[in-house]
């Protein structure tokens, strides 16, 4: 992909799932990376060292603006500038709406939502300067449809829509872009909390490639909405589902 090399890439939610694929393709890409993640990172960050590649480990909590300010800073500090935040971190708590409890709504509001605001927020100020960068945010197939027993998660889904249009529509004009992808069902833990009849009889049936996504493959949408070819790709969401929409 072209105008990846030596870009510092900044990814939440890195230490496992679709954030590690995301990690091990920008670093093939030649980009310097940032394993952002509550959980430990150092194993991806090893992996990265060992393709010789550029790479650090910043535990975050992007629920703390405290938290994901020091993110920043070490980000910074180690490697001069941020280009790319990739707003990768995200939890489910699935309940049907009847069972739902206000803590489930609260957590996962906290983190998919919330937890974009902070990241882009203190993100921003360096990429202004620049007057270059780009946000990339996770939304899913479930946040353009909604799901059974996901209303917070579809709210954080659709509501991360909503911000990238808006920051898109605010910050062209300062060289900035601001994108999301929308992910169908990847076979990550996330994934894997499904129970089994639901997902070989619900939702594999609707899916025309007949299969999971591999993480690899959002990796790659991610790789080129950073990319210089996507250059004029603003306010967009990027489907990633084997079709499972049509
Ligand atoms: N799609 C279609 N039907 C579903 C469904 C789904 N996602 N989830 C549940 N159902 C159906 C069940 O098959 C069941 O149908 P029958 O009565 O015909 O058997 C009915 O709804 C009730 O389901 P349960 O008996 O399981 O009800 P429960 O109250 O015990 O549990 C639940 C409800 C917690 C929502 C559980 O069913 C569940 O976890 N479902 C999966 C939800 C889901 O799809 N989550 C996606 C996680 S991955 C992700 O979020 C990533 C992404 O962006 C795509
Ligand atoms: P995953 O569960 O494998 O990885 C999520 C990562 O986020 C974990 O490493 C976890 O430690 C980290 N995380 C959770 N809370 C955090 C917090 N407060 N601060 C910092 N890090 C935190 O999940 P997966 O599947 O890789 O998901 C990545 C993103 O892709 C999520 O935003 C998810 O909603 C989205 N997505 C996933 C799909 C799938 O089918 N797996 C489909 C569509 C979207």
């Amino acid at each position: 992909m072209r105008g990846l090399k030596d870009k510092v890439v900044l990814i939440t939610g890195a230490a496992s799932g679709i954030g590690r694929a995301t990690v091990l393709r920008f670093a093939e890409e030649g980009a310097r990376v940032v394993v952002a993640d509550f959980a430990d990172g150092s194993a991806t960050v090893e992996e990265v060292k060992a393709k010789g590649a550029a790479a650090l480990y910043v535990q975050v909590d992007v629920v703390s603006p405290d938290s994901v300010r020091a993110m920043v800073d070490q980000t910074v500090a180690a490697f001069g500038r941020v280009d790319v935040l990739i707003n990768n971190a995200g939890i489910t708590k699935d309940a049907m709406m009847k069972k739902m409890s206000k803590e489930a709504w609260d957590d996962v509001v906290a983190v998919n939502l919330t937890g974009v605001f902070n990241c882009t927020s203190a993100v921003l100020p360096h990429l202004l300067e620049q007057k270059s960068g780009v946000v990339l945010t996770s939304s899913s197939v479930v946040g353009l449809y909604g799901n059974l027993g996901q209303t917070n998660y579809a709210a954080t889904k659709w509501g991360v829509i909503g911000m990238t249009k808006s920051w898109a529509k605010e910050m062209a004009r300062n060289g900035l872009r601001f994108n999301c992808v929308a992910p169908g069902f990847i076979g990550t833990e996330m994934v894997r909390k499904i129970p089994e009849q639901v997902l070989n009889e619900k939702i594999l049936i609707k899916v025309p490639a007949g299969r999971l996504g591999e993480p690899e493959e959002v990796a790659a949408a991610f790789a080129f909405l950073a990319s210089d070819d996507a250059q004029f790709i603003n306010g967009a969401v990027l489907s990633i589902d084997g079709g499972c929409t049509l």
